[in-house]
């Protein structure tokens, strides 16, 4: 017998129960009597057991463990996490994008690759994917793309024809979707794929000097795949096998682990690079702007409930620490103000109380009151104020995340520079970094997707799409396509 089985059952109050299988009737053979508070408080706790899932996002798993700076950067940023020697503990959260809670875990997509840093100075969230770039540039085009991902509305079912529709009218995501039809679309678990921030952002070492970076935690596990026939199999006969993978390695004792390695470009090369760095769309190759490492994230601990630690985590680009900021990159600056309203929404105005979101170092802040706030305010409640209240330390802030900007008010994703085009990286992909055996699978990919119901008016737009990446690329698809 377990400790655990030895505790009397209570109530929430705490006070002991009778019983865990009989209701209060009268009599044996009678009805329930309402003042049955146990079983009221069964019933209505159950009721209220699921809180909203996450918009996109919604199907993951994640795990605790520790992030060690191994390389001296300290001349690029001042950021405490990120100073030779410090061990900062981490929360990681995998997931894929389109599908609900209880989808498959092997249906193509790309994977989330969020952290949670509980830095010294307050906590930092790197909230990326394991793809280096994405579907898009301009923040107002997201929530349709993620539509056009997920449901019909007369059918509820998803739609390829909505994707590719979607896909072939927004060129933008070429690269991204070559990506995604590729071997990297399908990791074999989710300890065998890298994590990148996509984004540019802005580091700030001590002297106030500023960089441009990308973030690339590389797999120690080494890269490694499902095929398409694999993961449809997987998806019918285990629909949580990354998230099983991931729990079971670390309760055996094999932690995964990444080495974040860093991009870094000068602040004053991005007005002048030969296209525009903050694209989220494109790579910067690693011949301009190599791979400088910094350290390594370490997974050793489970959840070990995983609403409170990974359903109610909650991750925000916005969560940005002295020495980083952003970048004029749209899209982050779209989801810098989308993921908190996201959390208010989903977990409450309160959200950053929740164990798993507050911070280990010291919070003195002005917010009070709300739904479930459960910490103590004291006077005074207002700044500034006479009665020895926090009072912020001008000091203490930094320039990370400034830049400098003018021009009129437009709507236009960036000023097209010399090598700006949507479809040039995609090329490249698929002739100088796969290999045949690669292409081979990225062609039978697309065929396969674009042979389930894809209308005649979208298919042909997408055998452009496919073209204007390569030609010979575009032929194979649209002659795989044909073949019926
Ligand atoms: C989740 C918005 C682009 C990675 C989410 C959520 C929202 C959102 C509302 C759900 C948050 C929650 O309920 O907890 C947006 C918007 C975007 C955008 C408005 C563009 C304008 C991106 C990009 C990436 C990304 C480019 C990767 C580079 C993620 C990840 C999650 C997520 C990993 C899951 C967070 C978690 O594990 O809890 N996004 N997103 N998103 N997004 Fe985005």
């Amino acid at each position: 017998m377990t400790d655990d089985a030895k505790k009397p059952t209570t109530t929430d109050a705490g006070i002991p129960v009778a019983s865990d299988e009989h209701s209060l009737t009268i009599g044996a053979d009678g009805p329930i009597v309402l003042h049955d508070h146990y079983l009221i408080e069964q019933m209505a706790q159950f009721n209220r057991e699921r809180i909203p899932e996450r918009q996109p996002h919604a199907k993951g798993a994640g795990a605790f463990g520790h992030f060690e700076v191994t390389q001296d950067v300290s001349k690029y940023t001042k950021a405490a996490l990120f100073q030779p020697g410090t061990k900062t503990d981490t929360l990681i959260r995998f997931s894929t994008v389109a599908g609900e809670q209880g989808s498959p875990d092997t249906w193509r997509d790309p994977r989330g690759f969020s952290l949670k840093f509980y830095t010294s100075e307050g906590n930092y969230d790197m909230v990326g994917n394991n793809t280096p770039i994405f579907f898009l540039r301009d923040p107002m085009k997201f929530q349709h793309f993620i539509r056009s991902q997920k449901r019909r509305a007369d059918s509820g079912l998803r739609d390829h024809d909505m994707q590719w529709d979607f896909w072939t009218l927004s060129q933008e995501s070429a690269h991204q979707v070559t990506w995604l039809m590729g071997d990297r679309g399908i990791p074999k678990t989710w300890r065998h794929m890298d994590g990148f921030s996509s984004h540019t952002y802005m580091w700030v070492n001590a002297d106030g000097e500023k960089f441009w970076v990308k973030y690339h935690f590389k797999t120690d596990q080494g890269n490694d795949f499902l095929t398409q026939e694999e993961a449809d199999r997987l998806a019918g006969t285990d629909g949580d096998y990354h998230r099983r993978d991931l729990f079971n390695s670390i309760r055996d004792g094999n932690y995964p682990s990444w080495t974040l390695k860093m991009q870094i470009m000068p602040f004053e090369d991005a007005r002048t690079y030969r296209f525009n760095p903050f694209d989220l769309t494109k790579v910067w190759p690693h011949a301009d702007y190599p791979l400088i490492e910094v350290g390594r994230l370490t997974l050793d601990r489970n959840p070990t409930d995983f609403h409170t630690e990974i359903e109610q985590a909650a991750f925000e680009p916005s969560n940005l620490v002295r020495g980083i900021g952003l970048s004029p990159d749209k899209m982050l600056l779209g989801r810098g103000f989308s993921y908190s309203d996201a959390h208010r929404a989903r977990l409450g105005a309160n959200y950053k109380q929740i164990p798993v979101n507050r911070p280990k170092s010291p919070v003195h802040s002005y917010s009070k009151d709300g739904a479930m706030r459960v910490e103590n305010v004291s006077d005074p409640v207002y700044a500034p104020n006479s009665y020895g209240g926090p009072a912020a330390d001008p000091s203490l802030t930094d320039d990370a995340g400034l830049w400098y900007a003018d021009g009129d008010m437009v709507r236009q994703a960036y000023t097209l520079r010399e090598d700006d085009d949507d479809w040039g990286q995609a090329g490249t992909l698929v002739r100088d970094v796969l290999d045949d055996a690669a292409r081979d699978r990225l062609v039978s990919n697309v065929v396969g997707h674009l042979k389930d119901g894809v209308s005649e008016k979208v298919l042909k737009r997408a055998f452009e799409y496919w073209r204007n990446v390569d030609e010979t690329l575009g032929e194979r698809i649209e002659k795989g396509v044909g073949e019926g």
